[in-house]
């Protein structure tokens, strides 16, 4: 993964220098929650990647509960519990899903409660004969959210045997921890001090991850190399806390909201679990950046004209992957000969990266403020150290905002009200 910014974020290096020097006593604070290893401070979560029991308890789990006639894992969670999972599975497989039909075992999301999908959705599942081919996993860290919960009331009742087909993910001593051990079904705990968008390396995501085919060592030695160099000292490596002063200077100039444009369309669920970890974290006591999310070269052809002539309220970071693992070319005798000579004989790949170069030099020349991360190929390692990196960078910034990145007043307040409603009607 590079990161790259000089020329283009414009912010002045002094100014830079001076934001990561005064994030120091933090940068050393984390390296103290490293040492410690443990699940006790509220970065905490930063250890979840070195954590050797938890990858065995999650492999222990996948050999009981899957075999090779496993075909679906319905993922039951929402925000937090499900949005990194979704970003994973998608970068890697899910975004083929439609045209890989026989591709096993897929993941299919259930988040918010549409009568349309769950109907549907039961109809699937109630023909499946073999128990084996289904797995719920239904994961709430509070246990208690009302979407989460009622889809698996709405589900498990479709799937032959359901207290053996069913895993629940949540934290120790939630309620739904307490009806998962007295129903006996397999149950796994999410560390209390680590939240739901910071969740993703923790049962949250490794367990649905694994059981889907996905290299979850892989991922996590990329999140693993990611913490290295992002809790170092070492300006020209932390690219976290670079990142997030570049961020921070951008806001104060105006620039309140961050588009993440993302240069590979399976990297847009990736995008919108970068848009829950920055707007939950830094969205509070009337600070925050909004989080926007772009598909390249998708919206340029719909958001392009905004971005370089409309307000210049938004600063920009791109990300893309370097190395396509296929590149299909353009025949010199195409089957059907539209005689556009500028893409005679071109790869897939070299048209991409003329439309990405074209699209950051009309960026540039404009001014827009933009910073550029590179994957190398989008893998497992490349897709943990993205999500490790960015983690950290929020961690920064709401350092340097001056809000707390860990909690969700406002979030709590909505789900309270609405079971209210529930039980009045
Ligand atoms: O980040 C968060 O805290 C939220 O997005 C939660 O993850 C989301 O509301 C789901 O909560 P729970 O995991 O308790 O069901």
């Amino acid at each position: 993964m590079q990161f790259t910014f000089k020329d283009t974020a414009l912010v002045e290096e002094a100014r830079l220098h001076s934001l990561v020097s005064h994030l120091n006593p933090y940068i050393k604070h984390l390296q103290k929650v490293a040492a410690l290893k443990n699940y006790i401070e509220a970065e905490s979560s930063i250890n979840l990647p070195f954590d050797e029991d938890l990858l065995k308890t999650i492999l222990e789990t996948k050999e009981r509960k899957c075999s090779n006639k496993l075909k679906y894992i319905i993922d039951i969670g929402i925000g937090g519990s499900n949005l990194g999972t979704k970003a994973i599975y998608d970068a890697l497989k899910g975004y083929a899903d439609l045209i890989e039909p026989n591709a096993f075992p897929k993941i299919i999301f259930v988040d918010t409660n549409s009568p349309i999908n769950i109907w549907k959705l039961q109809q699937f599942l109630e023909k499946i004969n073999n128990p084996d081919e289904v797995l719920i996993n239904t994961i709430s860290k509070s246990g208690t959210t009302t979407e989460t919960i009622a889809n698996m009331e709405l589900l498990a009742g479709c799937i032959k045997n359901y207290k053996d087909r069913t895993v629940i993910t949540t934290d120790e001593d939630s309620k739904l921890w307490n009806v998962a051990e007295k129903e006996k079904i397999t149950h796994l705990k999410i560390p209390a001090i680590v939240g739901g968008r910071y969740s993703v390396f923790s049962a949250v995501g490794l367990f649905p991850l694994a059981c889907a085919g996905i290299n979850i060592v892989s991922l996590l030695s990329g999140a693993m190399y990611a913490r290295r160099e992002s809790i170092s000292l070492e300006e020209k490596t932390n690219f976290a806390a670079v990142s997030a002063a570049i961020s921070y200077v951008n806001y104060k100039n105006g620039k309140f909201i961050n588009d993440n444009f993302m240069f590979s369309p399976e990297l847009e669920s990736l995008g919108k679990w970068y848009r829950q970890l920055m707007a939950e974290s830094l969205g509070k006591k009337h600070v925050g950046i909004t989080p926007t999310v772009s598909i390249g070269s998708t919206d340029l052809h719909s958001m392009g004209q905004l971005y370089l002539g409309g307000p210049k309220d938004k600063f920009f970071t791109f990300v893309s992957a370097t190395k396509e693992l296929v590149n299909p070319k353009i025949p010199g005798k195409p089957p059907i000969p539209t005689n556009l000579k500028e893409i005679k004989e071109k790869s897939a790949d070299e048209i991409m990266n003329a439309i990405y170069q074209g699209t950051t030099e009309a960026f540039a020349k404009k001014r827009i403020p933009f910073t550029e991360i590179k994957l190398d190929t989008v893998t497992e390692r490349e897709v943990g150290a993205f999500m490790q990196f960015k983690m950290l960078e929020i961690m920064y910034l709401a350092k340097l905002l001056g809000v707390n990145a860990f909690n969700q007043p406002n979030v709590e307040s909505y789900k309270s009200i609405t079971k209210e409603i529930l039980k009045e009607n």
